[in-house]
């Protein structure tokens, strides 16, 4: 059962860098809600802070009425919040199967040194969550080059890889940090139908951050808009591809009129 993500207003300042300032957004169960931003809006802090990679410095974040903040990201991924991360977070040397493989681990409930050393339980465990492995590898179209080794894939199946060790971890909400950024067309297109399959299915809630506005207008219920640390709207796609605020907030960082239409990309 997917749950609601209530961010109240989160504050986060990295010594004089105020990063998020006061941010509220309450992530309802089964949405796939898109954040947008210019570079540097605060974005992958939000997640961060989300996740507690950092403490925040004000404010709060609860899911499915559980307060997170303070919580370790170990725990708060108990929770069932995943994430992926903008810059990979493979491990190159393994093969795809094995990557998605070590994202199940955690639900073990025993430590990677008992799995390696094969014990009955571990063992039987470890069949269990590799025939869960399969149907990821397959929803991800990554069946093809599953005994390949990670890092001698291009980039954007990398970033599908980082995708499905994430679902690995059968989260209720995914947080997805620019799944889209350096892929080709073909990429994108396989993510807009993983998300809208995981949005079908009711697997999980997903928070998208894409550069690719009109990705993010294509899949998502609601956006919210970053603007240097600020959420300045959350609306329906619609409603924020029209907003003068928004364009303000794309224009403030680049001169070039730009028109938020789908297929547009920031
Ligand atoms: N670990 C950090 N240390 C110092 N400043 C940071 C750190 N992470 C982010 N920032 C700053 O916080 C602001 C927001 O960054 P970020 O969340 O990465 O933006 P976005 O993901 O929207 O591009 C930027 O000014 C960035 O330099
Ligand atoms: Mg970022």
């Amino acid at each position: 059962m997917t749950g609601e993500l209530v961010i109240d207003r989160l504050g986060l300042r990295f010594g004089g860098v105020v990063a998020l300032r006061e941010v509220s957004i309450r992530h309802h169960p089964d949405e796939v809600l898109g954040i947008i931003g210019p570079n540097g809006a605060g974005k992958t802090s939000l997640i961060n802070a989300v996740t507690g990679i950092y403490p925040p410095s004000s404010g709060s974040v609860s899911y499915r009425g559980t307060p997170l903040t303070g919580r370790s990201p170990e725990s708060i991924v108990a929770t069932g919040i995943a994430r992926t991360f903008q810059h990979n977070q493979l491990c190159g040397d393994l093969t795809v199967r094995e990557n998605v493989l070590l994202g199940c681990h955690p639900r073990l409930g025993y430590g990677m040194g008992k799995a390696a050393l094969g014990f009955g339980p571990a063992r039987r465990a470890e069949r269990r969550l590799r025939g869960e492995v399969e149907p990821l590898l397959e929803l991800l179209n990554l069946g093809q080059v599953a005994a390949e080794q990670a890092h001698s894939l291009p980039y954007g199946l990398q970033k599908r890889v980082e995708m499905a060790r994430a679902l690995a971890l059968r989260p209720t909400t995914l947080l997805l940090d620019e799944p889209a950024a350096g892929t080709s067309d073909e990429d994108r297109a396989a993510l807009v139908r993983i998300i809208k399959h995981l949005r079908q299915e009711g697997a999980c809630s997903v928070v998208l951050i894409e550069h690719d506005v009109g990705l993010v207008m294509e899949v998502s219920d609601r956006v919210a808009v970053l603007d240097w640390g600020e959420c300045i709207m959350v609306d329906t796609p619609e409603a924020v591809a029209a907003d003068a605020r928004v364009l303000a907030a794309y224009l403030g960082v680049d001169d070039t009129p730009r028109d938020l239409a789908p297929s547009d990309s920031i």
